[in-house]
């Protein structure tokens, strides 16, 4: 097959492009040449910036575009005009974060989706970023038609290269060893959905002409995020590692938050949108692997590429040391102690 991604350097779209070219397709990526300009030599590189600037995708034909750097519905509409007819069925990288919030826990596809209050908004943040990817997949229904369109909604994606380094703190610090900061509550959800996985398949609805909407997550729901510290700790924990579990209302007393400790459920209000059902996935070929194979190969990739714990997320050890020490002095006084 032919296939046109816009995007696909970086980390998501980097799997899906690896995919793709692994699968035997043509492939064509489509981005500025900022990031990733010199992987992916069997594949044809075309440059441009898709706010304003598609002119090389003026010529070519392909049978699926799949498009994984759509954040605002003009760019949808853009890359519909530049392409008409030339660019086959379209596969639309969306998000879980596109529902109205909160979600029923085990929520589907079907349930509620987030409304911008100002549709014409240009500014990506936590309250628009959801209505804007929302937006993004009507416009992708009203051009290339339902029949012909396939929105992925996916959880957080983990796996090799991922820039946001959220899931890879938790393997990285767990992997460090000593006296580890578990946040609670261990119950509340949390899902991942590891970027190969996820690439394979979308290149696999590509090859199928599968269309429809769809989340990428897994597991399914009860998965709670002690589930993950502790598959994680079971995986690559050196011997004397201590997970201590610090109730969440503590440390939101302290300030923490999800922004502070990646992935956490307890520091997040919306932290049902980490139930989705992913059995329409399921049925339609998504396969991920199990989570703890995923632990060991992101561990793996991180030695692999003598990267040390990245600064910037995460607790430094400073404030997870200091953490821990009033949680215990407060566990030390009692129950009854403030
Ligand atoms: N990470 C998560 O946990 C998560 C969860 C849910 C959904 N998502 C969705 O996944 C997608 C993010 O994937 P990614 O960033 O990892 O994808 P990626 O396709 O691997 O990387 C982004 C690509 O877009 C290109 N690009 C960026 N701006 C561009 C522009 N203005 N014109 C042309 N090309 C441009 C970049 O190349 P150049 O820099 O060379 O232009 C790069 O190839 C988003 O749609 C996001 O909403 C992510």
């Amino acid at each position: 097959m032919r296939i046109l991604i816009i995007g696909g350097t970086k980390f998501v779209g980097r799997h899906i492009t690896e995919a793709a070219l692994g699968a035997g397709h043509d492939v064509t990526v489509f981005h500025r040449g900022s990031t990733g300009a010199d992987l992916f030599p069997q594949a044809t590189h075309l440059t441009g910036d898709r706010n304003g600037d598609l002119a090389e995708l003026s010529a070519g034909e392909w049978d699926a575009t799949i498009d994984v750097c759509a954040y605002f519905p003009r760019q949808v509409r853009s890359l519909a005009a530049a392409l008409g007819e030339r660019g086959g069925r379209y596969l639309y990288v969306s998000s879980t974060s596109a529902y109205k919030t909160p979600v029923a826990p085990g929520f589907s596809e079907d349930a509620p989706l987030a409304e911008l209050d100002d549709p014409a908004t240009e500014e990506i943040t936590d309250e628009t970023y959801g209505g804007l990817k929302v937006a993004c997949e009507r416009a992708a229904v009203e051009l290339f038609g339902a029949g012909a369109t396939t929105v992925i909604r996916p959880t957080y994606v983990v796996g090799p290269y991922d820039y946001s380094y959220r899931f890879t703190w938790w393997v990285e610090r767990i992997a460090r060893g000593g006296g580890v900061l578990a946040p609670g509550g261990k119950e509340d959800p949390i899902q991942v959905i590891d970027a190969r996985d996820m690439g394979r398949w979308i290149v696999s609805l590509a090859e199928r002409s599968v269309t429809g909407i769809f989340h990428a997550a897994s597991p399914p729901p009860p998965f709670g995020f002690g589930d993950l510290l502790e598959a994680i700790a079971a995986e690559v924990a050196p011997a004397g590692t201590r997970l201590t579990w610090v109730e969440a209302d503590f440390l939101r007393e302290f300030g923490e938050s999800a922004e502070t400790i990646p992935l956490w459920p307890g520091g997040d209000s919306e932290r049902d949108i980490n139930t989705a059902d992913p059995s329409r996935a399921y049925a339609a070929g998504l396969s991920p692997r199990p989570i703890r194979q995923t632990i060991a190969e992101v561990h793996a990739a991180e030695l692999a590429a003598g990267s040390p714990l990245r600064e910037g997320v995460g607790l430094t050890p400073e404030r997870e040391a200091d953490l821990l020490a009033a949680w215990r002095a407060i566990q030390a006084a009692g129950p009854h102690q403030p």
